[in-house]
């Protein structure tokens, strides 16, 4: 017997009691909270034979980009196409196949006949558009959600979700007034929903409102939820204001009490960590034994290959530790992943491996090396994944390439490039000053 969930779609196997336990499920997978695999596991206990919560699971563990996660979803599949009736649901087991084995494209391709007919299926919406941001690509992100909006209204059960995720996109496009506008609209439905606040806060790093920045990711009661899966990252985006304003202590003050220690220690963590102290080392601060615990944590995964953004990250941390076996073993992996099949081998080859590569020359002091990888990779960095914010990484490391490399003409460029897009730092000025032969100070 088919029951509806509380969208109106139809869902097979599944008792009351089930579909009640897949609806908190969901509604933590969406608000970033809790664990959703909690409620799931008491929904397929209940109704083992409940497809969309087979389903449910599988994208839970896709979403840490963790190539043994991928590996346990894909182990699902057989059991959801068994259990899949209706085609929407054959459609979700088709494209956790794909994503599972990689083609993220492709995953991406069977959410949206999902959504084709089914624009209420928030749970097709959540992971198109995750997948849509680990491949760095903008413009789904904002008008993948657009398409579909159409039949939604207030009242439906994850409305406030699709607002958030509405807002995140138009953010990245650069629509930042109205992306500000839906985050709020969002978290006045549902205060706890992590990717509202998250979005606000992307807005205000990029509208350069620092100070109001730092306020909103330690205030916000969003920000507030310790169960949240974007606590770490809210936090990276609090240090990063900081950064802006110079407040240079503050930022490694939050690394040490917020993001070293806390999280679920999962890949997304893992790469907010590197990001930060990458960012800290380019302005020269010493980060004595952080960088060696990082690059341990790194470690387990650096034979894996599963996604290029989170690989240039953990060459971040084998490079700052000084790790050159664990730096060298992941550009043997990348290199590697350049020949097999899926979505990461472009993403690998054009911008991942480039930047690795880069990330290596500047540690080993090759700064003409590390300049030449990162102007050839720059165009096509959106293929990296990720948001312009954590891909500004590459722009920064270029700066300071380019000084310690005393190419002062090509800083004068980029430090004026960089000045019109974020006027209100001091960091451009320092290179605009040090091109022309200042001391520098970071
Ligand atoms: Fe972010």
């Amino acid at each position: 017997m088919s029951r509806a969930d509380r969208r109106g779609m139809c869902v097979s196997g599944a008792s009351d009691k089930a579909v009640d336990r897949f609806e908190e499920a969901l509604a933590d997978l969406l608000r970033g909270t809790g664990d959703p695999l909690a409620g799931i596991a008491a929904a397929i206990a209940d109704s083992p034979a409940f497809a969309m919560a087979h389903a449910l699971e599988a994208y839970v563990l896709l979403s840490g980009l963790d190539a043994g996660d991928a590996g346990r979803a894909g182990e699902i599949v057989e059991t959801l196409r068994a259990a899949a009736c209706t085609d929407r649901e054959k459609l979700h087991a088709a494209a956790i196949a794909a994503y599972a084995a990689g083609d993220l494209d492709d995953a991406a391709e069977r959410l949206e006949d999902v959504l084709i007919e089914h624009p209420r299926d928030v749970l097709a919406l959540r992971q198109a558009h995750l997948l849509d941001l680990c491949r760095g690509d903008a413009r789904s992100l904002r008008d993948r959600v657009a398409r579909f909006r159409y039949a939604w209204a207030p009242g439906l059960a994850g409305y406030h979700a699709v607002l958030a995720m509405h807002a995140l996109g138009l953010e990245e496009c650069g629509d930042l007034a109205q992306a500000e506008d839906l985050g709020h609209e969002a978290l006045a439905l549902e205060p706890r929903d992590g990717w509202a606040h998250h979005a606000v806060a992307h807005v205000l790093e990029a509208a350069g409102r620092h100070e109001e920045g730092i306020a909103w990711t330690r205030d916000a009661e969003a920000a507030r939820a310790e169960d949240s899966v974007l606590a770490v990252h809210n936090w990276w985006h609090g240090a990063l204001h900081h950064l802006a304003l110079d407040q240079v202590s503050e930022a490694v003050a939050i690394f040490d009490e917020r993001i070293r220690t806390g999280g679920t220690g999962g890949r997304a963590d893992l790469v907010d960590a590197s990001a930060l102290l990458w960012r800290l080392a380019l302005r020269g601060v010493d980060l004595g034994q952080r960088w060696s615990a990082l690059a341990e944590a790194w470690a387990p995964s650096v034979c894996d290959g599963w996604y290029a953004h989170s690989d240039a990250h953990a060459m971040m941390a084998f490079v700052g530790a000084g790790r050159w076996d664990l730096a060298d073993q992941i550009l043997a992996t990348m290199r590697r992943r350049t020949e097999r099949g899926g979505s990461n081998r472009a993403m690998t080859r054009d911008v991942g491996l480039p930047l690795a590569r880069a990330l290596y020359a500047f540690g080993r002091r090759d700064h003409t090396a590390a300049v030449a990888l990162l102007r050839t990779l720059r165009p096509l960095a959106p293929r990296l994944g990720g948001s312009h914010v954590q891909r500004d990484v590459i722009d920064l490391t270029l700066l300071e390439a380019a000084r310690r490399d005393g190419q002062m003409g090509l800083l004068r460029a980029l430090a004026h490039e960089r000045l019109a897009a974020k006027p209100e730092t001091a960091l451009a000025r320092r290179y605009l000053d040090a091109a022309a032969g200042a001391r520098y100070a970071a």
